[in-house]
């Protein structure tokens, strides 16, 4: 007999036919004469009730039927006796795969503290939690793909080894064969990268933006979806060392064009969520955050503000709210700024535009007033930047000397420069943060959360 999946079962199982299926033990109750097993497959947050009368199994099999074994079921399909399932399978035959020995498997009991499953990122995929966001992280990926082929978008493989610093921050991974404790030296006492895998210093990518123009400038639309590692030590909810970037990049699109076409992609993702991951996100409404549902539907519903930085400051400025950080023209506004303004100020999604351009990357397009850049930031409730993106420079001149004044390195930019002195064009891109994204869209948390298994200072164990 072939095996099904326990979502098809549930939504589809037709009741008085046999099946098997095979999965993982979440629970098992009963007494001396039947028991009741809630087995779960991953395809699902609904567990399946197996109905074993005792007389007929092995005692001792039995016994090894604890939360967590692995197992294999046949038999009849039934209408379910009892409330919470429609339908429940009377067990005939029943194969372990794998026991879970009940004094050491640590997921025994439900109610785990997330911090606690933290700990043990190797198993916590195995709980209705990780069983949720997992399968919407996929939901989501398999989305983006989607909403850009259907924009008639390519997507471009950027490489994850550069030997450039696209964001201009200087957070880098180094990436070397060379012995890390004895370098090679040159007769200056330098380190003698000539030596080195790529016969010079490289490091893991920030972004894949740069290589991305260069993919724009020839296809007209591209996204790129990856890795991408920041060595920045902030430990905070929202900051992880290795996360995942789309990176769409547009030629002949202006700042507006590129803000239309972020509250676009956003809304549709969400609402391809809202869709398709019914159950899932059902689960984490009630478990986690009860304005889950109803948030996600009102960022489809509602049109994102949109305010230059300038004005942002202002309504900071008078706000009359006490935050950590000072505000004033010129500050990098921190993440208790942006969601004021989204969430107590406009209460609703904000695309704050033209930032002070001393804050913002080299490669944003200057506007006339000589102060502020084409800067556009999507600022999200419960997250604060959720996108960040920008007109890019086109004037080869005007890039040159922005390189020049912040003493950017322009032999590790020979390539980039080139795109502007060759058949250059108007182009703007953004650069959505993954794991941001499934922050707004499972509720969690903690970035750690979001992700298999969660890079960040000083953790780095599964
Ligand atoms: O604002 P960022 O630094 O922009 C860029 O990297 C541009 N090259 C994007 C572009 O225009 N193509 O990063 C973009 C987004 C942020 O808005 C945030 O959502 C996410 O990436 N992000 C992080 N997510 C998790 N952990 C971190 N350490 C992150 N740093 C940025
Ligand atoms: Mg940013």
């Amino acid at each position: 007999m072939e095996r099904t999946k326990i979502a098809k079962l549930l939504t589809a199982g037709e009741v008085g036919k046999p099946v098997m299926v095979k999965g993982w033990v979440r629970t098992k109750r009963g007494n001396k004469n039947v028991a009741f097993v809630a087995l779960n497959d991953g395809s699902t947050v609904h567990h399946l009730q197996l109905v074993l009368d005792v007389q007929k199994f092995d005692e001792d099999l039995l016994k090894k039927v604890t939360t967590g074994a692995c197992l294999c079921a046949a038999g009849n399909l039934v209408a379910s006796q009892g409330g919470g399932q429609s339908v429940e399978v009377v067990v005939d035959s029943l194969e372990l795969y794998g026991t879970a020995d009940p004094e050491t498997y640590p997921l025994q009991k439900k109610g785990h503290s997330l911090e606690f499953l933290r700990e043990i990122s190797h198993l916590r995929p195995r709980t209705n939690t990780f069983g949720c966001v997992l399968r919407i992280r996929h939901a989501m990926a398999y989305a983006i793909h989607k909403f850009f082929n259907d924009n008639g978008f390519y997507y471009l493989h950027t490489p994850l080894i550069t030997g450039s610093d696209a964001e201009g921050a200087g957070a880098m991974f180094q990436v070397t064969t060379l012995e890390v404790g004895n370098p090679p030296r040159t007769p200056k006492n330098e380190v003698d990268y000539a030596q080195d895998f790529f016969g010079k210093p490289t490091n893991l990518t920030v972004s894949g933006q740069l290589e991305g123009e260069l993919g724009a400038l020839a296809l007209g639309e591209i996204y790129t979806f990856g890795p991408t590692f920041r060595a920045e030590n902030s430990n905070t909810p929202r900051h992880l060392a290795e996360f995942w970037m789309i990176e769409p990049e547009m030629a002949f699109y202006e700042i507006k064009d590129n803000m239309d076409l972020a509250e676009k992609f956003i809304k549709y993702l969400v609402q391809y969520a809202l869709d398709n991951c019914r159950d899932d996100l059902q689960f984490l409404n009630d478990m986690y955050d009860k304005e889950l549902l109803q948030r996600l539907q009102s960022v489809c519903s509602t049109d994102f503000v949109r305010l230059s930085y300038t004005d942002g400051i202002k309504i900071l400025e008078q706000c009359g709210q006490k935050f950590e950080f000072p505000v004033y023209w010129g500050a990098d506004l921190q993440s208790e700024h942006e969601r004021y303004l989204v969430e107590q100020h406009f209460q609703r999604p904000v695309i704050l535009t033209d930032y002070p351009k001393e804050i913002k990357a080299f490669y944003m397009k200057q506007n006339e007033d000589g102060k502020t850049v084409r800067a556009m930031d999507v600022l999200f409730p419960k997250i604060g930047e959720i996108i960040g993106g920008s007109q890019r420079e086109e004037s080869l001149e005007k890039l040159q000397q922005r390189i020049d004044e912040l003493n950017i390195d322009t032999k590790t930019m020979w390539w980039y420069l080139d795109t502007r002195r060759f058949g250059s064009a108007p182009h703007s891109g953004f650069g959505l943060g993954f794991e941001r994204l499934l922050l707004f869209v499972t509720g969690m948390g903690n970035i750690r959360d979001v992700i298999p298994f969660a890079r960040t200072p000083k953790n780095a164990e599964f």
